[in-house]
């Protein structure tokens, strides 16, 4: 890749063109179950045949809605942090289970075996997986390790080639703590430890594109542990506290009409270097 000024993600070359030009709508993804008035979110990362990784997230989510990439947010920076620990700086695609963000319990499971869903998809698995360098794919929690197996199955062939890696979802702590049935502490270290188990297997399949440390996850986050998202996986223009680690997206609203109709985006903290104003300023 040409070093630029700011990097950019140049979009969506042949194949995915076509894919981008002829997505999914509310007759395969109904409106009760996703989140379609965001629109359709197709991946991050790399489409001109240099990934060696796939990662299969699960759906977008606030930050996804804004910056039109895939795992943007905190999830997105666990991941990135967990590529960084394979020594995989650029050479991944991600693509997701489900196109729109999943609205509700149970949404997701409740299409898990959809057809026309994983027609779709299985478009994308074919354009990426198929005679392309990819060694490994990661899936990030139950429904994307489903819908990959239920891809490989149409493709026997291709099953023996590829290494699958399943991972439990990088946002595991927080939906196993919401539920009550454990501490985020405690849900933490299972990730973790998951994770971990999990890192000699990936470091074995993967072509690094830097020499990786033999560095492990704590019981906990550490500093490091999560990463920015690269300037060349947004779209052109996105500012430069789009890849700040620190949240800058997230639904509000009085009720659940007005939160589903509303992200309230807010600059960080640390990226509000503008001038102060007077109170007789401009506006
Ligand atoms: N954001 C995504 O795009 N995918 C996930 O699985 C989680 C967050």
């Amino acid at each position: 890749m040409p070093l630029l000024k700011h990097a950019f993600c140049p979009g969506y070359p042949p194949p995915f063109d076509s894919l981008v030009a002829d997505y999914p709508g509310e007759d395969v993804y109904p409106q009760k179950d996703f989140r379609t008035e965001w629109g359709p979110i197709f991946h991050r990362g790399r489409l001109d045949g240099s990934a060696v990784v796939l990662v299969l997230g699960q759906d977008p989510a606030t930050h996804e809605s804004v910056s039109r990439r895939i795992l943007v947010g905190e999830a997105g920076q666990r991941v990135q942090g967990l590529l960084a620990k394979l020594g995989v700086a650029h050479s991944y695609t991600m693509v997701n289970t489900f196109l729109y963000s999943v609205y509700g319990q149970g949404g997701g499971s409740r299409h898990e075996h959809d057809e026309h869903i994983a027609d779709y998809r299985n478009r994308w698995l074919d354009a990426l997986l198929d005679g392309t360098r990819v060694t490994t794919v990661i899936t990030l929690g139950m429904l994307a390790a489903s819908a990959y197996q239920s891809w490989l199955g149409s493709r026997p062939q291709l099953a023996a080639g590829l290494q699958h890696t399943a991972l439990r979802h990088p946002t595991y702590p927080e939906s196993a703590s919401a539920s009550g049935q454990k501490t985020l502490a405690a849900a933490t270290e299972i990730l973790l430890s998951d994770w971990n188990a999990h890192l000699p297997e990936l470091r074995s399949h993967v072509q690094p594109d830097f020499p990786p440390t033999a560095t492990v996850y704590g019981n906990s986050w550490q500093e490091g542990d999560l990463a920015r998202i690269p300037q060349a996986d947004l779209p052109p223009g996105s500012p430069d506290w789009w890849f700040e680690l620190a949240a800058w997206a997230s639904r509000t609203g009085k009720d659940t009409q007005l939160k589903r109709a509303t992200i309230q985006v807010v600059v960080p903290t640390r990226a509000r270097t503008w001038p102060v104003l007077t109170p007789t300023g401009g506006s």
